[in-house]
């Protein structure tokens, strides 16, 4: 089948996840299978603005799929909000022969990309990559199962010190202003609690709750605290508690970026890899403004404005089994 496109470009934006590099080979490869060159675009906007485009030829994404990180770099591009940018960034695609794009990253990214699309008109489909999970349009983001696993390590090794010195654990998530990396890892690593941004939490009862596990002679506990939750993170918690209950030996531990690296989990891998296929072939087959995603097993396009405006809640069941097998 032949395309009128003949050359797009592609580009990772926002924080990293791993599997983007899985995604990026899938684009290229799929791409190229359809006699379509691809421009690799580096340090998402900011490269279109700077001219930073490289040819990616199959060759070129060999020995990437096991890698976190990104190949093409990222960032966040503030100048993009800003018209005169934007029609520089415009000027500079159509000089390099850029007919259509497929945008790797989050909410911000898509963002840029609904604004740029109307004002030049240029076709871009969306790709879901950050660990927060908190993408309308599909049930997984890429890089958000990596994430998980390596929290759960984590909590696993806390666990072994924690239960070695009778000591209470504040361990702090990424996510932003969402929780589903805090739910999902806390049920998955058997932390004694968890605080989200999307509930409150009665911190009173909380502690009765692990001051009864210790009268059991259950001394070591770990609550996991998503960034965004409604008490202001572990920092904050720590300090209520070192006031409240100074009898508890608390510590705090902040994961950070450990989130966001490493090598993507087989889940991840394969997310990127279909997601990655199917917005070659959404653009080329004349779809634009929109993001692809993965539903019930499906892969859905959604519009940017959905993806952007309508909120991806925690599913009902998993906050069930929180209050369930959690605290
Ligand atoms: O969106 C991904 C994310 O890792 C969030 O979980 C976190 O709040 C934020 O990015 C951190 O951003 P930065 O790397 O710019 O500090």
């Amino acid at each position: 089948m032949s395309f009128a496109m003949k050359k797009i470009g592609v580009f990772t934006s926002g924080g990293d996840s791993p599997g983007m590099n899985a995604c990026i080979r899938a684009v290229v490869r799929t791409a190229h299978h359809h006699d379509v060159e691809v421009v690799g675009i580096l340090e998402g906007y900011k490269g279109i603005l700077n001219n930073q485009f490289r040819e990616l030829k199959n060759y070129d994404v060999a020995g990437i799929i096991n890698r976190g990180g990104t190949i093409l770099r990222s960032s966040r591009c503030p100048e993009f909000l800003e018209p005169e940018y934007r029609k520089r960034a415009f000027m500079n695609l159509q000089k390099e022969g850029i007919e259509g794009l497929i945008a790797i990253g989050g909410n911000g990214t898509f963002t840029g990309a609904l604004v740029f699309e109307k004002e030049f008109g240029i076709p871009t489909i969306g790709v879901p990559g950050t660990i927060d999970n908190d993408l309308y349009g599909t049930d997984y983001t890429i890089g958000f199962d990596t994430a998980c696993n390596t929290v759960v390590q984590a909590l696993d090794a806390i666990r072994d010190t924690a239960t070695s010195h009778n000591r209470l654990f504040i361990v702090e998530v990424m996510g932003r202003d969402a929780g589903h990396i805090a739910v999902n890892s806390c049920i998955a690593g058997g932390a004694e609690a968890v605080l989200l941004p999307e509930e409150e939490k009665d911190l009173p009862e909380l502690m009765q709750y692990l001051n009864e596990k210790r009268k059991k002679k259950i001394f070591s506990s770990i609550i996991v605290v998503a960034e965004g939750d409604q008490v202001g993170g572990a920092v904050q918690l720590n300090n209520i508690i070192k006031e409240k209950y100074p009898h508890y030996d608390s510590r705090v531990t902040i994961l950070g970026h450990v989130q966001r690296g490493g090598s993507p989990t087989y889940l991840d891998r394969m997310l990127a890899s279909r997601l990655g296929m199917s917005s070659v072939e959404a653009l080329l087959n004349g779809e634009r403004n929109q993001a692809v995603g993965l539903v019930n097993g499906e892969v859905v396009l959604s519009s940017f404005k959905d993806s952007i405006t309508k909120s991806k809640n925690i599913h009902s069941d998993l906050l069930k089994m929180s209050h369930i097998l959690v605290a």
